[in-house]
């Protein structure tokens, strides 16, 4: 079985163009990873995510541990077996999706108490249990139990919320042991502070793991604020590790952060847009409930070799969001998913032929003409 690595094979500035290698595949990066949040990416068959291009998926320990239960997806050969992926899964910790979904929570140095929103139980994790879970689901690559808070937030809480963080990856890292092929990322918290993102940074960087997440953004914050923290933190990484920027984001995010440094995201953005009729494309976003779209033919983009872009009118896809059809919401994510694959693809390309900066300038120059 092929160890965990990450091997660089270019850069263009900021931007890096690497492979992340699994016990169960490897991973271009930088690489957008689909959310597949309760065993499945919503509205999707994996066939048609793996056809987009996507090397690796997300799931949930918050979502799978509450239903259908971790033991249970044990017994029932782990998440790949369970859902049909043979490829690398990432799962998040747990911790995130508490603090957005779950109704009563309180964190303690031991971990987070807290009611599930299935069936109102009150559960525990800590975080030796969360990588626990992440182990019977079998996951590829685990996230360190952190604590994200919502921005803005008082100093005081920041640095309490990044200090706890630091001192789970630690119980984390020992939970985690080695794992043949796996790895288990620590989290940078810190939120909009330099100096706390800095300590975050540095403290992780020490305890040499396989992997680095950056948590936190994306959560209220103008997206300045976002870059100007992974202008602070990637520099602090290691250059051999890989990095992942949790929850983020719009195609232009995702332009900004590989231009300074970041391998790897995950985002329902491709998907929950595409449930509610927007479409992303080369030349911007398309809001199908649009009546201006009622009698355009137009496929979304007849240059994409998705199904979903090229065969079906803006037309047909406009009458099926404004009736709220099933088959309407599976398109746009559908496309979105294939667009944000495209993306990626498109982006290695650029660093390896070192033309990223004029590929991020052309593609942020369409997107504003607007041209659609
Ligand atoms: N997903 C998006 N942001 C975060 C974060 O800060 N922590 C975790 N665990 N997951 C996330």
């Amino acid at each position: 079985m092929a160890e965990f690595g990450f091997t660089l094979h270019a850069t263009d500035g900021g931007a890096r163009r690497g492979t992340v290698t699994t016990g169960r595949g490897d991973i271009a990066t930088p690489a957008f990873m689909p959310v597949g949040t309760a065993g499945t990416v919503k509205g999707l068959y994996l066939d048609q995510v793996k056809g987009a291009g996507a090397d690796i998926i997300l799931g949930n320990t918050y979502h799978l541990m509450l239903r259908p239960g971790a033991e249970r997806i044990d017994r029932l050969g782990g998440l790949h077996g369970f859902i049909g992926w043979d490829g690398p899964i990432l799962t998040d910790s747990g911790g995130f999706q508490v603090m957005s979904l779950s109704a009563l929570r309180q964190m303690s140095e031991k971990g987070v108490t807290f009611k599930s929103h299935v069936d109102g139980a009150i559960h525990e994790m800590s975080p030796e249990r969360s990588i626990e879970i992440q182990g019977l689901l079998g996951s590829d690559i685990q996230m360190q139990l952190d604590e994200c808070v919502a921005l803005p937030t008082d100093a005081e809480t920041m640095k309490a919320a990044m200090e706890l963080s630091l001192r789970w990856a630690e119980r984390c890292r020992v939970a985690f042991g080695e794992q043949p092929g796996k790895a288990m990322f620590g989290i940078v918290q810190g939120g909009d502070d330099e100096k706390l993102r800095v300590q975050s940074a540095e403290a992780l960087k020490a305890m040499d793991l396989k992997g680095y997440s950056i948590g936190g953004l994306a959560v209220g914050e103008p997206q300045e604020v976002m870059l100007a923290m992974l202008d602070v933190v990637c520099p602090i990484l290691p250059a051999h590790k890989p990095r992942y920027l949790m929850g983020v984001g719009t195609p232009q995010d995702l332009l900004r952060s590989v231009a300074r440094g970041v391998d790897m995201f995950d985002c329902v953005m491709p998907t929950r847009s595409g449930r509610h009729g927007l479409a992303f494309t080369r030349r911007g976003r398309v809001n199908l409930k649009n009546a201006r779209h009622a009698e355009d033919h137009r496929p979304l983009d007849d240059e994409m070799n998705c199904p979903a872009s090229r065969t079906y009118s803006r037309a047909y896809l406009h009458h099926l969001i404004r009736s709220g059809e099933m088959l309407g919401m599976m398109l746009l994510s559908w496309h979105n998913t294939y667009y944000y694959q495209w993306l990626m693809a498109e982006m290695r390309r650029a660093i390896e032929q070192r033309r990223f900066a004029d590929f991020s300038a052309e593609t942020e120059a369409m997107w504003e003409a607007g041209d659609i």
